[in-house]
């Protein structure tokens, strides 16, 4: 159905995000824990994908069997959601990745992009978009905006963390596209970090 808001409710992702969260954490546990979060994320968001029939020969005789008719691309925001990305191919091997780079202003908290190479490439049926921080909705909003005017019509975002804020803007600016995420949290705090959250995502994930 689209547009709607789904949480994951699965106690190894509350043990992943606690994990997460914890500010003793060490970035080899983060990044298995976000990849981890991204395997469970994706395996949602795909479920409602169409099949065609397959048949297919085993040793012994022929099954129905079944292939994904819709062609399926990550769009994963740099840069915490590279983190996502391996997850999401465990299930989807061949899916094409296209990088999205999108910062926050620190002050004004817009997003401003930087890395675009999606009007290279033919528009995917589906863009699955990765990152694990849903704060004021800023990034994922423009995230959208781009793959849709490239010419994808399906988009659904998955992420770890939520504020009530930007979901509520993601759905006001895009109202078709399913939202999959992990936890929604209390608030943003004065600088639009997400309460409690886990920090920042990027530098928990990638910074010495
Ligand atoms: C973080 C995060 C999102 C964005 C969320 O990225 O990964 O992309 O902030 O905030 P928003 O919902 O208010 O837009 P950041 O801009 O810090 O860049 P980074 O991933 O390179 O650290
Ligand atoms: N980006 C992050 O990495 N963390 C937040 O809490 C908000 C934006």
């Amino acid at each position: 159905m689209p547009g709607r808001l789904h949480v994951l409710r699965h106690p190894l992702a509350a043990s992943f995000l606690t994990d997460i969260r914890n500010r003793r954490s060490g970035r080899e546990l983060i990044r298995r824990r976000v990849r981890a979060m991204a395997v469970l994320l994706a395996t949602e968001a795909t479920r409602d994908l169409a099949v065609r029939a397959s048949p297919v020969r085993t040793p012994l005789a022929t099954a129905k069997g079944a292939r994904l008719v819709a062609r399926v691309g990550l769009v994963p925001i740099l840069r915490a959601g590279l983190g996502m990305v391996e997850g999401a191919l465990e299930l989807l091997a061949d899916a094409p990745v296209f990088h999205l780079g999108l910062f926050r202003d620190e002050k004004t908290l817009q997003a401003i992009e930087y890395y675009n190479k999606l009007h290279r490439h033919h528009p995917v049926d589906v863009a699955l978009v990765l990152d694990p921080m849903l704060a004021t909705g800023g990034s994922a909003a423009a995230a959208v905006t781009c793959i849709k005017r490239w010419g994808v019509k399906r988009v659904k975002f998955l992420g770890l963390f939520a504020a009530p804020a930007g979901i509520r803007r993601l759905r006001r600016e895009h109202p078709d596209v399913e939202i999959h995420i992990g936890v929604v949290d209390s608030h943003l705090n004065d600088r639009g970090y997400i309460v409690p959250g886990c920090g920042d995502a990027g530098d928990r994930q990638f910074s010495a």
